[in-house]
């Protein structure tokens, strides 16, 4: 491991600099235009080649479940940056699926909300560009991570020691094959639901070790959903299957799911299947499962990595960790690097099926080139932004019609909008380009976990 270091590049120099000196690769091109590429996705065409990342808000209605003005305000503000498509966060298909109390969920009661909700961002990215953006809605259940109401209450789909005693969980029953049928029906709902509110796309969203994401490791669950490839997928699979029958031709099914979950075999997902020693990582079964959502009509794949829980470094790269957590282990430079060979790598076991990438907030000002050149060198196809995004929305316009972004308005990974997120009580966004909305937010939760004697 590089020791840990923070940010200190001022130019493209200075970061080949660096790749040169930790032998990392990382491709750079000066041709930012291929940024401004139509893409095809299915059977439609992306205006060009940036995706907004799904990045929870927390700022959805505790009694309903419906977006909020702050929800639409962040929606609209990523519409008017410019972006093609754009992946809304999370939102739960069940209330004990919910992640925290304000976690949005999609009813039949609060449809409306959700119709406006894309009417307007629709709307925005509309007037702005003329363009009509993509809309792709993520449906989740957050398994043993689940906290609705700010209660924690873990639903987890098998015994897995390694999580279980760090999250204090050992006692706790993995749920039945007859919940996770139900739940087939339950995401089925949502998705039509989401149609319905005019959302372009479903995402069943399987990373970060939430409840799609921990079944694609049940090795040791008994019954039809653990054991085999076959039954670790069945989930996902089978869902998006019945989605697919039952949706709209217009609405396309999708998911953000995991490509690795980091657990020493017989847990874990994207690992060396070989008891007894610590994790590797081996993308064999994540690059069969893409091939196969593909081939059974996904028109993308989006992906990430590891538990942001216990490994935050891998999938956000950042300067500054949450309250209570020391350094990242590593140089973030290192992460990014690992984070994008990872996307490469199943881009490339499959170059007919775009897969967008992430985790590149931590370059800041230096980010468009090296998006440029990971598009150029076949990397990804679409460029996803997340905390970019949150600090600096107009970022994809500032590109497209500069070749550049304004440093003093980057992100800076500070993790203030994940520790509102952690925290649970205040409404997300960036603390440090909006510190009059969010500022106020972020010291509510910290104040609350101080209350309960938490970091
Ligand atoms: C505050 C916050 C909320 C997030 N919410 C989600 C989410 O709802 N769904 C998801 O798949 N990823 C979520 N992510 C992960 C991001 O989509 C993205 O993968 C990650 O931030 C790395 O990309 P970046 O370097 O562009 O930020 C979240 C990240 C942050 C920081
Ligand atoms: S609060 Fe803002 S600057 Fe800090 S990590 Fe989040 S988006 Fe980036």
């Amino acid at each position: 491991m590089t020791d840990f270091r923070r940010f200190n590049l001022k130019t493209l120099d200075d970061l080949r600099g660096d790749l040169d000196a930790l032998g990392l690769e990382l491709p750079i091109s000066g041709n930012t235009g291929v940024l401004g590429e139509k893409v095809t996705i299915g059977d439609r065409d992306l205006p060009n080649r940036f995706v907004i990342q799904p990045m929870e808000g927390v700022d959805g209605d505790p009694e309903t479940g419906a977006p909020t003005e702050l929800t639409y305000r962040r929606y609209k503000r990523f519409a008017d940056g410019g972006s093609g498509l754009i992946w809304a966060e999370a939102v739960s298909v069940v209330p004990e699926g919910c992640s925290n109390a304000k976690q949005m969920r999609i009813t039949e009661e609060n449809l409306d909300h959700y119709k406006k909700l894309v009417e307007e961002t629709k709307a925005a990215g509309r007037a702005e560009f003329g363009h009509d953006l993509q809309f792709v809605v993520q449906l989740t259940h957050s398994g043993r991570f689940s906290r609705p109401g700010g209660v924690v209450t873990p639903l987890k789909v098998q015994h897995n020691p390694f999580l279980d005693e760090t999250l204090g969980m050992s006692d706790v029953e993995p749920v039945s094959d007859d919940y996770l049928d139900r739940l087939q029906d339950d995401f089925v709902k949502a998705a039509k639901l989401s149609a319905e509110a005019g959302f372009d796309g479903v995402d069943m969203k399987a990373v970060h070790g939430y409840l799609i994401a921990e079944l694609l490791g049940s090795h040791t669950r008994e019954g039809k959903y653990g054991g085999s490839y076959e039954n670790r997928t069945r989930f996902l699979r089978e869902t998006a299957q019945r989605m697919m029958a039952e949706l709209p031709k217009s609405t396309f099914v999708t998911s953000r799911t995991t490509v690795l979950e980091p657990c020493p075999y017989p847990y874990g997902w994207g690992v060396v299947p070989e008891a007894g020693k610590n994790w590797e990582v081996d993308l064999a079964e994540p690059k069969r499962l893409m091939k196969e959502c593909f081939e059974m009509g996904m028109p993308m794949f989006n992906v990430s990595v590891g538990f942001p829980r216990f490994q935050p470094y891998m999938n956000r790269p950042h300067d500054n960790s949450l309250v209570g957590e020391g350094n990242p282990p590593e140089y973030p430079l290192v992460g990014v690097e690992r984070f994008q060979q990872t996307v490469r790598e199943m881009q490339q076991s499959l170059p007919e099926c775009p897969v967008p990438t992430a985790g590149l907030a931590w370059l800041r000002h230096l980010m468009p080139e090296v998006a440029a050149g990971l598009v150029e060198e076949g990397w990804c196809s679409l460029i996803g932004l997340g905390r970019g995004a949150f600090a600096y929305p107009e970022l994809v316009k500032d590109i497209l019609k500069e070749g550049t972004m304004d440093p003093s308005k980057c992100c800076t990974t500070c993790s203030m909008c994940t520790q509102i997120m952690k925290d649970g009580v205040g409404c997300g966004g960036c603390v440090l380009r909006e510190k009059e909305i969010y500022g106020p937010e972020l010291k509510k939760g910290r104040v609350a976990a101080k209350a309960k004697g938490l970091a």
